[in-house]
């Protein structure tokens, strides 16, 4: 981490005063560490531009489990990637859905690849995939 610099920021009242109504909503402790969290997340964003970099993203799944071969066929997406998926966390919702949580990690090209694939598998009920960052580069 750098020195921290201190620096002043001109802007209309009116979109301060939004933003002041922001950081109480989400209850942030001041102005300086909502802005941090602002321009991190730009980051992120960014960097889920360029396909070579590294991300990392978990996909979240719920399916029925007792639609045909479904369970198989998310099992082998995910035996075919097992270089990139690294952890799975599976819940049983009820007696049909299941939950399921992997993390996936790796070029940020294959890590969206991936995902939709896994999220387009027939059958899947709802499907996302956050896009977050392994924390290096971002301070
Ligand atoms: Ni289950």
């Amino acid at each position: 981490m750098g020195e921290t610099v201190r620096f002043g920021i001109s802007m209309d009242e009116e979109l301060l005063e939004s933003f002041d109504r922001l950081i109480e909503q989400k209850g942030y402790a001041n102005r300086s560490e909502a802005i941090r969290d602002l321009i991190r997340a730009a980051q992120v964003e960014l960097d889920w531009e360029e396909g070579e970099k590294e991300g990392v993203g978990t996909v979240t799944l719920v399916y029925n489990h007792h639609v045909r071969d479904l369970s198989d066929k998310l099992t082998e997406h995910q035996h075919a990637h097992h270089d990139q998926i690294v952890s799975a966390l599976h819940v049983h919702l009820d007696a049909h859905n299941c939950l399921e949580v992997l993390v996936v990690r790796g070029k940020v090209r294959d890590v969206r690849r991936i995902a939709d694939e896994l999220i387009g598998v027939k059958g899947v009920k709802h499907g996302k995939l956050v896009m977050t960052t392994t924390g290096e580069g971002l301070h």
